[in-house]
C-alpha cells in the first residue's frame, strides 16, 4: 500500500517536526505609566514547515526575517500567537512545567556565539553536567564522568578541557564545546542558529563537518538556519528560504540550485560568487531594490512584491501567494512556491521588468576558496 504523503512530500512516519501555521508577532508598547499596545512585529507570519527524521533542513533568508524566532518556537522558547508545533507526534503546546521540561530533552540548541552563549563561571565540565543533571542522566558518577570524556571526544576535543574555562578557547573549539553541551542530553533535533558565522573560514569548514559526522554518529536531526544559501548548500537535504517571516520556496537542496523558482531565492542564489572567472565575468546579478520591509508593517499581498523585478499588475499587491506544490516538467514534485507567476516565470512566458535592476556588466568576484564547489563560496575541507 502506498503512504499518504503530504504537501510537502513526507510520509506522516518519516515526520519528526510538523510546524503548522505557526505565527509569532511581538506585541509594540507605548506609554509610561500604562502600557498599551501599538502593533506588532509581525516576525513570524504562518510558517509550514515538516522536517523528517534524521535529515538536515536549512533555512536561510535576510537578517530579521525571523529565522532565529521562528527557530526558538519550534524549541518552544518562544510563545506561539498561533499555529501548532509536534515534535515525534507530541503537541509541543499542550505540554506545560514538569512534562514540557522532559520534552526540551529531545530538542537543543546551538547558538551562533559560542561565548554568549555559555556561562564564563563554569568549566566544561559543569556546562556539560548541568543538562545531564536536570535530565536525570548523571546519577552515577563514573558513569557520567566516562559519558563527559566520550562527549568530548566525539567533537574533537581532549578530556583535559573538562576543566578549563570558555575563555580559555579558540572560537571553533568554543563552538564544539556548545555543540557538546547540545548533544549532552542525547537530543533527536538540534536547531543550530548560524553555528558558524562568527567563526573564521577556516575552521567554518571544520565545525560544518563535525556537525554531518555527528548526525551519522547519533542518528541526529538538524535545522540550519544561516543567511547564506552558500553555508547551508553543503549540509542540507533540503533548504527553506524565508521572506518577511513566512516560507517562499522550499526545494531538495539541489534541486533548489538547479532550478530556483521564487524570484526572491532566484536574486539570493545570484548573487554568490562563482569560481570560473570566465562564467563569473558574465554572470546575470539580480539586484533587488530597497531593504527588507519593516516586519512590523509588511507590504499587502505578496511580501516580496515591493522588490520583485516580476511583480505583476494584478494579484502581486492585493493576495497573498500561498506556498504550493508547482507542477513543471521535469521538476520533482517536491518544490513548493509561495508565487502567483512561478509557472509563467519559469517558463520566460513571463520576463523580468527593471533593466536597470540587472548587472550583466564584469564583477569583481572575491578570490574564490580552495575546492569551493562552483556555485558556493565554500570552505576548505578539513
Ligand atoms: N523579543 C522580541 N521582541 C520584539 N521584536 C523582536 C523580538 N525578537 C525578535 N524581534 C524582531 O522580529 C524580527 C525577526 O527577528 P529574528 O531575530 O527572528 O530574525 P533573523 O532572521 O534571525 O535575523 P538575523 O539573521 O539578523 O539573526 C526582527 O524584526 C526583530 O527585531
Ligand atoms: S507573487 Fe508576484 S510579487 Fe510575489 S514573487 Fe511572484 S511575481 Fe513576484
Ligand atoms: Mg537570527
Amino acid at each position: 500500500m502506498t503512504e499518504v504523503v503530504d504537501a510537502s512530500g513526507i510520509a506522516p512516519g518519516e515526520v519528526l517536526v510538523d510546524a503548522r501555521g505557526v505565527k509569532v508577532h511581538f506585541p509594540i508598547k507605548s506609554g509610561l505609566l500604562i502600557d498599551r499596545t501599538v502593533g506588532h512585529v509581525y516576525a513570524v507570519d504562518g510558517m509550514d514547515l515538516t522536517i523528517r527524521r534524521g535529515e538536515t533542513y536549512g533555512l536561510v533568508g535576510e537578517s530579521g526575517c525571523g529565522k532565529s524566532t521562528f527557530g526558538r518556537a519550534l524549541l518552544q522558547l518562544e510563545e506561539l500567537t498561533e499555529g501548532s508545533v509536534t515534535l515525534g507526534g507530541v503537541d509541543l503546546a499542550t505540554l506545560k512545567g514538569e512534562d514540557l521540561r522532559r520534552q526540551r530533552r529531545h530538542m537543543q540548541m546551538v547558538f551562533q556565539d559560542p561565548l554568549g552563549s555559555l556561562d564564563p563561571r563554569q568549566t566544561v565540565e559543569q556546562l556539560l553536567l548541568e543538562g545531564m543533571q536536570a535530565h536525570g542522566l548523571a546519577s552515577d558518577k563514573k558513569g557520567a564522568r566516562d559519558r563527559l570524556v566520550e562527549l568530548l571526544d566525539a567533537v574533537g576535543l581532549p578530556a583535559s578541557a573538562l576543566s578549563k574555562y570558555p575563555h580559555e578557547f579558540s572560537g571553533g573549539q568554543r563552538q564544539r564545546v556548545g555543540i557538546a553541551r547540545a548533544l549532552s542530553v542525547d537530543p533527536e533535533l538540534i536547531v543550530a542558529d548560524e553555528p558558524v558565522s562568527a567563526l573564521d573560514v577556516s575552521v567554518q569548514a571544520q565545525v560544518i563537518n563535525l556537525l554531518q559526522d555527528l548526525q551519522e554518529e547519533f542518528g541526529l536531526t538538524y535545522l540550519v538556519i544561516a543567511h547564506d544559501l552558500a553555508v547551508v548548500r553543503h549540509i542540507s537535504d533540503r533548504i527553506g528560504v524565508m521572506y518577511l517571516g513566512a516560507l517562499v520556496e522550499e526545494a531538495e537542496a539541489d534541486d533548489l540550485y538547479a532550478m530556483p523558482l521564487h524570484p526572491y531565492t532566484r536574486a539570493l542564489l545570484s548573487a554568490i560568487p562563482v569560481p570560473d572567472p570566465v562564467v563569473e565575468d558574465t554572470r546575470e546579478r539580480i539586484l533587488l531594490s530597497g531593504d527588507l520591509p519593516s516586519p512590523a508593517n509588511p507590504p499587502s499581498g505578496c511580501r516580496f512584491h515591493t522588490r520583485c523585478p516580476w511583480a505583476q499588475q494584478t494579484r502581486c499587491s492585493t493576495e497573498r501567494p500561498a506556498l504550493r506544490q508547482v507542477t513543471i516538467e521535469g521538476l520533482p514534485g517536491s518544490h513548493r512556491v509561495a508565487c502567483h507567476f512561478a509557472e509563467g516565470i519559469a517558463s520566460g512566458e513571463i520576463q523580468r521588468h527593471a533593466v536597470e535592476a540587472v548587472l550583466t556588466e564584469p564583477t569583481e568576484a572575491p578570490e574564490p576558496a580552495p575546492h569551493a564547489v562552483p556555485g558556493t563560496t565554500l570552505l576548505p575541507e578539513d
